[in-house]
């Protein structure tokens, strides 16, 4: 009798990172759509969560002045704990392909052009589960902003908005991780979604060999 055992399911992990406004929410929904299709068990997460700490981060949108850049730091570490513990784990652990729109290299460039070191907060970030794949959109800041102005009527226009988000696209731009795949947001809709999916397949075991 052959008593082997496989080895654990370990599912993936595949985030999505860049500004605002690259697409990645409307892409990280035609894709799980595409992997679903094609038999995988998809888990779709954002970061800031619905739980406590990202209410509370949604909540400082409104009153930026409303906490130090230390405290800020804590916030969105705190989220991620408790995503990383109630959501992440458990579907790593249950062999589910996880698409998570904004993880720890959000917090690298955002808290970054925040005025916080970029090496700290990715070493404060160490307990995270380092992603299989952290897909970078990438396109020029004005695009981002048209979308964002576009899409939610929000009025982004301001200079410092501009100068702000030119500091975290700079900061996404210099990171060098060997998971880190950049793609051009700015192509169309459906070959953006193809680009990345190209990216996710080869990374997947079989559909049947997922659960
Ligand atoms: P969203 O618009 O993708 O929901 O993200 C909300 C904002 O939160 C976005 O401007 C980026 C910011 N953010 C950080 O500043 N640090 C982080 O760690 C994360 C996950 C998001």
């Amino acid at each position: 009798m052959n008593r082997t055992t496989s080895p654990p399911a370990r599912g993936r992990l595949i985030v999505f990172e860049g500004i605002d406004g690259t697409g990645k929410s409307t892409q990280l929904r035609l894709v799980a759509l595409a992997l679903r299709q094609r038999g995988y068990p998809v888990v779709a997460t954002r970061e800031p969560t619905e739980g406590p700490y990202g209410r509370r981060i949604r909540a400082l949108y409104a009153d930026r002045g409303g906490c130090s850049r230390e405290e800020e730091l804590d916030l969105f570490i705190a989220d991620r704990r408790d995503h990383v513990e109630a959501v992440l784990q458990p579907a790593l652990a249950a062999g589910k392909i996880i698409l998570c729109d904004r993880y720890f290299l959000s917090t690298a460039a955002y808290q970054g052009a925040n005025g916080m070191d970029v090496g700290t907060i990715l070493a404060r970030n160490r307990f995270a589960p380092v992603p299989d794949l952290a897909i970078l959109f990438e396109a020029p800041i004005a695009l981002g902003i048209e979308r964002i102005t576009a899409s939610r009527g929000e009025g982004l226009n301001d200079f410092e908005k501009v100068e702000g988000l030119t500091r975290v696209a700079k900061i996404f731009a210099a990171l060098d991780l060997p998971y880190i795949r950049r793609i051009d947001a700015a192509q169309p809709i459906d070959t953006v979604r193809d680009t990345i999916l190209a990216l996710i397949l080869p990374l997947l075991p079989p559909p049947s060999a997922a659960n």
